[in-house]
């Protein structure tokens, strides 16, 4: 629900967001509003370490980094996942690198102390040098970290007091349940490094306001019935709906799957109402229809598209805070996470997720290289999302500019986030984050400035 903007009270925070509808410029470069996050955000939020696809089988393991820290994440026997910090309890070396398989245990590569996939401490290389206090049992072992599931992600918490995953990814995990986000997988993976801050990063993907300026070429006249009630052929809708699909698939190299494109233009001659709005209507129905029906002949595990719409789920963009995302479109979805290297440089990857035979065997997803935003190899969309960015990073720091206004209606979710931010940096404890977590974790898309209850 919309409210009136100007009664929400503000945290005391540094650079605060006093007014909902204004982003003081220096949270998006201030080194010390940078430590802050660190120590109270990225210390205490759940995060996307890894997909479950990279680590299949026992003893697979992925490091994931976030800042200064490294986690490992391991499958264990029974197929679970467990991660420790990955330092070991001699001197601190890290015991595992990127990807791969523990073979039984991680040997410290100094001087060769040993640590099961469970991260147990298996041996001491002449433990009897080091003197009692310093071999205490249970004083030896990797330090274990929060480790849960879901959608088909493994996720860490580097604190000890967060509620369980679920509860802090309501209510958007109930609708990527209902997608059957968790059998997704991986087609391709990027990754780019982005020389701007995280926040600001991902603000470049939550709101539609841009579409029109940046991606002209999505904004498609044909796809909606003229304002002016002028009768129109519904072929002309179909037709228009076909362009934006193709020009989605190929702006984003997925995303609409081209299977699922080519669904759809082997309807482009059915038989349609006259009437312009129950043309459309039925046409995307049928659309619905033939892709569920296309993908489980082929042994997918895809939801009823249908199913969804009548239950109000088929949302096209959900919001993990603070970092991962998944757009579904029919079949298939685009998924990014973004990860802050510095105050002015951000890691964020892209993958293109899409369905395949249940049990059909395909090798984890190679870790991807770090792009160049101005690679020539980008899809087209996130080139022009890219291509943005330095630019506005750059110019936050005009003496001239002091803070970001944002439309109430159409840029809300950057509002509802900031000021999310700020209540971790308030470092309110968990119940009271909840219930922001729970404004924030929807579709970003057209959101409005909301109370997040903070
Ligand atoms: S630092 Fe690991 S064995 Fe010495
Ligand atoms: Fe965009």
């Amino acid at each position: 629900m919309a409210i009136d903007e100007r009664k929400l009270s503000a945290l005391p925070v540094p650079y605060g967001m006093e007014l909902p509808d204004r982003a003081p410029k220096q949270r998006y470069y201030d080194p010390d509003f940078f430590r802050l996050e660190a120590e109270l955000l990225w210390s205490r939020a759940w995060q996307m370490a890894c997909r479950l696809e990279e680590i299949p089988s026992p003893g697979d393991f992925a490091e994931y980094e976030i800042l200064d820290q490294s986690v490992v994440v391991v499958r264990t026997d029974d197929l679970g996942v467990t991660a420790f910090q990955n330092a070991c309890r001699h001197r601190g070396v890290k015991v595992a690198e990127g990807r791969g398989t523990c073979d039984g245990t991680f040997t410290c590569p100094f001087h060769g102390w040993c640590y099961g996939a469970d991260g147990k401490n298996r041996a001491v290389t002449r433990r009897k040098s080091f003197s009692e206090h310093n071999m205490q049992p249970g004083d030896l072992d990797l330090t274990p970290v929060r480790c849960e599931v879901w959608g088909g992600c493994a996720w860490i918490n580097l604190g000890h007091d967060a509620p369980p995953l679920r509860q802090c990814l309501e209510p958007v995990a109930t609708v990527l349940d209902a997608w059957k986000v968790e059998s997704l997988r991986t087609e391709w993976w990027y990754a780019c490094r982005l020389p701007v801050n995280w926040k600001l990063a991902e603000e470049a993907f939550v709101e539609q306001y841009h579409v029109v300026q940046t991606h002209p070429q999505l904004a498609i006249p044909e796809r909606y019935p003229p304002r002016d009630g002028r009768p129109t052929d519904p072929r002309t809708l179909v037709d228009g709906e076909l362009h934006y699909l193709r020009v989605m698939s190929e702006g984003m190299a997925g995303m609409v799957h081209a299977d699922d494109v080519r669904i759809a233009e082997g309807l482009a001659a059915m038989e349609l109402p006259g009437d312009p709005g129950e043309a459309m209507a039925t046409w995307h129905r049928r659309l619905n229809d033939e892709v569920v029906r296309w993908h489980r002949e082929a042994g997918h595990d895809v939801p009823d598209l249908n199913d969804l719409e009548a239950r109000g789920l088929n949302e096209p963009m959900g919001y993990c805070f603070p970092h991962y995302f998944v757009l579904p479109m029919y079949s298939s979805a685009s998924s990014y996470r973004f990860r802050p290297l510095g105050p002015e440089e951000t890691l964020m990857e892209i993958w293109s997720l899409t369905r395949y035979a249940k049990g059909e065997k395909r090798p984890p997803p190679a870790p991807p290289e770090w792009w160049e935003c101005d690679d020539p190899r980008w899809p087209p969309i996130p080139a022009q999302d890219f291509s943005n960015l330095p630019r506005q990073q750059k110019g936050l720091h005009n003496k001239g500019f002091e803070y970001m206004r944002l439309s109430g209606p159409m840029e809300g979710h950057v509002s509802n986030f900031e000021r999310t931010v700020d209540g971790f940096l308030a470092g309110l404890p968990h119940e009271r984050l909840l219930p922001a977590l729970r404004e924030v974790n929807v579709n970003p898309l057209e959101r409005p400035i909301v109370d997040i209850g903070l």
